[in-house]
């Protein structure tokens, strides 16, 4: 089948790769000129587990082709996935200039029935307005061509991209046409083998879908860690209250684990989105909003303990800090609890002595060089010398401690946690100040 797919940013590197591995032809167009050249040579402008030689290999077997060029791109796929960011305006809602400007495009170049494929994260009712756009597109040029549009929202997961979209849970596709599903069945027929997984829907019960998965995921890491906020002051330890909960089936293990505040590319902006959709039709959603900010607040809660264990002074302190990215196994830094960390952390005189398997490069993109952030190569440079140690990313290389070693390396014993990956009763006995989420030392202790 030919496919062709708008972005070549992270959903839709994903979405081609994954499409050509599976025998599909596949073209996939962005207007940036240096990540299309640079494509060609063979670079990933991201870190993904197995993409790089999934891409690689469908370049080497000419099912897989970048371009810059929009009209033989148009030309190429029967099916038109838009997958092109949706960064947020002003007010947090998604802003679609990216998406409309390709359905303009499509409108431009098409020649025949096309079905275009809304992947990008969108508000409820965007698939109409790219309708309105490629039809208002069509009629300047005076031509009628039939066409549809359909929504097929991603669930994909950072770090696990590749499995995810290869064996993942459902395929959900919103559309009003019969010609649209059956296209879409045999996209999709190859990941679609063992049992069905394709979900046929409305269009705005597909986009709502996508919103409501991530607000219900974001939800369930909120109010845990505002459990595990009440746990510090009630004198419970967290962990076994997960357990707890989390053996009834109707809880569930997942996504239960309280941390330093959600991040990336996803929940924060779609939380956001998903409130200010429901504003603009007059709803006010309560819930989303409390699990924001809750999640805000969360992001804060390194920095008070920290603060707290130093006497309100870090003026020339050095903090080890072990973990930059939003979570492990990727590089992307995007609205992760450990940027509000050194950002706080650098307002009060601060320095910053940290290392992270991937995200170093995206580090000093973000921040460029400056005095009070030294990068360091590995876990051990970090803590030489360092006053004290916070943990912001489960990397597995963070998840063993020699206690005695972290102890006698740091000029105070001092770790804060924000990920819970070690046993407070050992960091205690080997007389390290332990603060973690929901279980170690309190900030309560510290001020009474
Ligand atoms: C998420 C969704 O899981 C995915 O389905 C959607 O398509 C995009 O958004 P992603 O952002 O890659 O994927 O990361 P995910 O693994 O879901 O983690 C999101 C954040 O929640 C991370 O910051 C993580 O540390 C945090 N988290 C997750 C917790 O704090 N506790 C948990 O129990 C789980």
């Amino acid at each position: 089948m030919k496919i062709t797919v708008f972005g070549t940013g992270y959903v839709g590197l994903v979405t081609g790769a994954c499409l050509a591995d599976v025998g599909h032809s596949v073209v996939c167009v962005d207007i940036d000129e240096d990540k299309i050249a640079r494509l060609r040579r063979g670079e990933i402008p991201i870190y993904e587990p197995g993409l790089e030689s999934m891409v690689l290999r469908n370049v080497e077997a000419e099912r897989l082709a970048f371009t810059t060029d929009a009209a033989q791109a148009v030309r190429h796929g029967v099916l038109q996935f838009i997958a092109v960011g949706t960064p947020p305006d002003e007010d947090g809602s998604a802003d679609l200039q990216y998406v409309l400007a390709v359905a303009a495009t499509i409108g431009h170049h098409m020649e025949e029935y096309k079905v275009v494929v809304d992947k990008s994260t969108v508000p409820v009712g965007t698939a109409d307005r790219v309708q309105e756009r490629i039809s208002g597109v069509l009629a300047e040029r005076g031509v009628e061509l039939a066409f549809d549009v359909c929504s097929n929202p991603e669930f994909l997961k950072e770090g696990s991209a590749l499995e995810d979209f290869t064996r993942g849970a459902r395929i959900v596709v919103g559309s009003a046409a019969a010609r649209v599903d059956e296209l879409m069945r045999e996209c999709y027929a190859p990941y679609n083998r063992n049992h069905e997984k394709m979900m046929f829907m409305s269009v705005r019960a597909a986009e709502l879908t996508k919103y409501a998965a991530n607000a219900m995921l974001a939800t369930k890491i909120s109010f845990m860690n505002e459990i595990a906020n009440l746990a510090e002051r009630l004198g419970a330890d967290i962990e076994d209250v997960r357990r707890g909960i989390g053996s009834d089936p109707r809880i569930g293990y997942h996504f239960i684990y309280p941390g330093c505040g959600y991040g990336g590319s996803c929940f924060p902006k779609d939380v956001q989105a998903l409130s200010r959709t429901a504003a603009k039709v007059g709803y006010n959603a309560e819930l989303l909003e409390a699990v924001e900010a809750v999640n805000r607040r969360q992001k804060t809660t390194l920095f008070d303990k920290l603060s707290a264990a130093f006497g309100g002074d870090l003026q020339g302190k050095t903090i080890a800090l072990w973990g930059l990215a939003f979570k492990p196994e990727t590089d992307d830094m995007r609205d992760a609890p450990s940027r509000t960390l050194m950002e706080s952390l650098w307002s009060s005189g601060a320095v910053v002595q940290a290392y992270d398997p991937e995200a170093m490069r995206e580090c000093r993109r973000i921040y460029g060089e400056r005095d009070d952030l030294i990068l360091v190569a590995d876990r051990v440079q970090a803590v030489r010398k360092a006053d004290a140690l916070v943990i912001c990313t489960e990397w597995k290389e963070f998840r063993t401690l020699d206690a005695a070693w972290i102890r006698d390396q740091l000029r105070h014993p001092v770790v804060v946690d924000g990920r819970n990956l070690y046993e407070p009763e050992v960091m205690r006995a080997a007389g390290i100040d332990y603060y973690a989420v929901g279980r170690g030392k309190t900030l309560a202790e510290v001020t009474a």
